[in-house]
């Protein structure tokens, strides 16, 4: 079954010339304010940034010529980038000025319950609420959305999403590419019709592919390696990323931080919230000559998701090394767990649908648990515009992805993870720690589509 729907299907919309603007650089934010205190349980000077963001409406450009109108963090499209270091505080005040009640999660952070943005914790219009995250955790492309309860498809899709890296000594000392030669893609799809206007769309009626907010943008670099974190904040779809030329790449690192070691490739793909790190070396092209990255996940005719123009040489002192992280080894798993996810007739795992006042799994902080994740739908089993592949992610926890369908992973996904594809017919081992603080957690498909319906469950954290 064909999972997207033709260009002539879709009319003018998809017959838009690609490149026609360049890529922004997401800039990071600056605090509003930073102090240091001493932490009273540990008597340590704990650094912290503040920051402060209205969520309101804009106006924007998406396809060229054209005027969206957009959800936004700041007003920026995606939200502003924040930069935090690993053991500095990050307080972000968030103001509602949208007509619709708004939460946010910090994807991928440990963070206490009360400030994880879980979906039952919205503030409405006027309202607003102060998260503090404390980035006890390592370097990672982490990044922020809205988690509305039943909402957060719509309100993602609309533009509550940016980007929030943390750096750490260990990953400063590598000879990566850094400063302008490090930056977050972040990737999804739209539908932008013919008047402007981002309608929210199922992935086959989505004919637009966005990079950091630009229709198939185009972007100059250097003759040189580049660290590019790739994001698919899609709420529905998965992308396959290569380039053009089928030219290799290096990853370095998957949501949750570097890989032990680098894992050379030409394709890699992303489910709804997954991210991975590459290095790709754009000294392999002339100065003058261009390359596509594309989608082989898209429509062949239109496969296209951004352009990387070679305009000059550059100097490189960076370099991938062949040892970039140590990981502990694993703890055996105190126990196991099954998680059966169906789309027929509606998103559910285990048969429910979620209910914040239900309780579906309990567990202990510090423990290690084995979760076999099932996509029972069939490969064959799909309706029109109807995505049957998961996206499974836990808040507060990382983990590691053991096996799929009883082998091991591949090296590229064999890192920290806290999100992992699900697709139908595969079943996914995982062992998860719980370590962080108690309280109450979601997990859920992260394809939004599939949450908002009800595909998600509420974990609760005992203290040991
Ligand atoms: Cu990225 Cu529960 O979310
Ligand atoms: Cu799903």
């Amino acid at each position: 079954a064909r999972a997207f729907a033709a260009p002539d299907e879709l009319g003018d919309l998809a017959k838009a010339a690609p490149f026609a603007h360049a890529m922004p650089v997401l800039g990071a934010m600056k605090p509003a304010a930073s102090h240091s205190g001493r932490s009273p349980r540990s008597g340590r000077t704990v650094m912290t940034d503040v920051y402060s963001m209205r969520q309101h409406k804009a106006r924007v450009e998406i396809v060229k010529g054209l005027k969206s109108t957009v959800f936004t963090y700041a007003g920026c499209f995606p939200g502003p980038m924040i930069k935090a270091n690993r053991g500095h505080e990050v307080v972000l005040e968030h103001h509602n000025e949208l007509d619709n009640p708004t939460c946010t999660h910090l994807h991928g952070g440990r963070v206490p319950s009360k400030y994880d943005g879980l979906p039952m914790d919205v503030v409405g219009k006027g309202g607003h609420y102060t998260y503090r995250y404390p980035n006890k955790q390592r370097a990672a492309s982490l990044w922020y959305h809205d988690h509305s309860h039943g909402t957060e498809a719509e309100n993602v899709y609309m533009g509550l999403y940016g980007v929030y890296l943390i750096s750490d000594e260990e990953e400063r000392r590598l000879p990566l590419p850094k400063g302008q030669y490090d930056l977050p893609l972040v990737i999804r799809d739209a539908r932008i019709e013919a008047d402007g206007k981002l309608s929210f769309a199922r992935p086959i009626d989505c004919p637009h592919m966005l990079v950091n907010g630009k229709e198939r943008p185009y972007f100059k670099v250097a003759a040189r390696k580049y660290r590019l974190r790739l994001y698919n904040v899609s709420i529905n779809r998965n992308i396959k990323l290569r380039f053009a030329d089928g030219a290799e790449f290096v990853q370095i690192a998957t949501d949750c931080g570097l890989l032990e070691g680098p894992v050379v490739r030409d394709e890699i793909e992303l489910v709804g919230a997954e991210r991975a790190e590459i290095i790709v070396d754009f000294s392999r092209y002339r100065v003058g000559s261009s390359i596509v990255l594309e989608n082989t996940a898209a429509l062949k005719e239109r496969p296209e998701i951004m352009r990387f123009d070679i305009v000059r040489e550059a100097k490189d002192r960076s370099r991938i090394p062949d040892r970039l992280a140590e990981f502990p080894s694993l703890p055996k798993p105190s126990r196991e767990r099954e998680f059966i996810m169906t789309s027929d007739p509606t998103f559910l795992i285990n048969g429910k649908s979620y209910d914040p006042k239900r309780v579906d799994v309990e567990t202990t902080l510090g423990s290690h648990e084995l979760w076999r994740i099932k996509n029972i739908d069939s490969p064959g089993h799909h309706k029109p515009g109807y995505f049957i592949h998961h996206s499974f992610h836990t808040h507060l926890a990382q983990f590691r992805v053991i096996h799929r369908n009883e082998s091991p992973v591949g090296p590229g996904e064999a890192g920290w993870k806290d999100t992992v594809s699900v697709p139908p017919g595969e079943s996914v081992c995982i062992a998860v720690s719980w370590s962080g603080y108690a309280g109450e957690y979601v997990y859920h498909c992260h394809h939004l589509g599939h949450s908002s319906a009800g595909q998600m469950g509420r974990v609760d954290v005992k203290p040991r």
